[in-house]
């Protein structure tokens, strides 16, 4: 029998999880963010920091760009979980944002309690997309 498909509280969890393996030594915030696509499979992402400051990596961009390694573009809830439930950054809302503005975003703090319940094209309408590049 085909496993149950992840629900809201699943991905949750799945993020609270996986936030446990968050790099965030200068920061001191560590971030889970687990991804539900489409085929029913969930991308797991933790933020990965660095002593070069920038070249820190968000939770949300790793699972994106995992989902997509795996062959998986379409987005459909994403949970992330952070202490205080802080929803995802704008440079995440943008990549997000390339595989469509449909996908729920869930903001949850580490007791599970939801701070944010979104679509992405709410939290950044007009967003650059490939649209834009194929105009004259
Ligand atoms: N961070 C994320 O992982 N996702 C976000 O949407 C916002 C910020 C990380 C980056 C950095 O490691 C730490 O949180 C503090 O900014």
């Amino acid at each position: 029998m085909a496993p149950e498909r992840a629900s809201v509280q699943d991905l949750i969890e799945r993020a609270r999880e996986v936030r446990h393996r968050a790099y965030a030594p200068y920061s001191d915030y560590p971030v889970g963010a687990a991804l539900l696509t489409s085929s029913g499979q969930v991308f797991e992402g933790a933020n990965v920091e660095n002593a070069a400051y920038p070249t820190t990596m968000c939770a949300e961009r790793i699972a994106a760009f995992t989902a997509v390694t795996h062959g998986e573009r379409d987005f459909e809830t994403i949970a992330v979980v952070t202490k205080n439930g802080a929803a995802p950054c704008g440079a995440c809302r943008q990549v997000l944002s390339e595989f469509g503005g449909d996908l729920l975003v869930i903001a949850a703090d580490v007791d599970g309690k939801i701070h944010l319940k979104s679509k992405l094209k709410d939290l950044i309408p007009h967003a650059f997309g490939p649209q834009d590049l194929a105009q004259p």
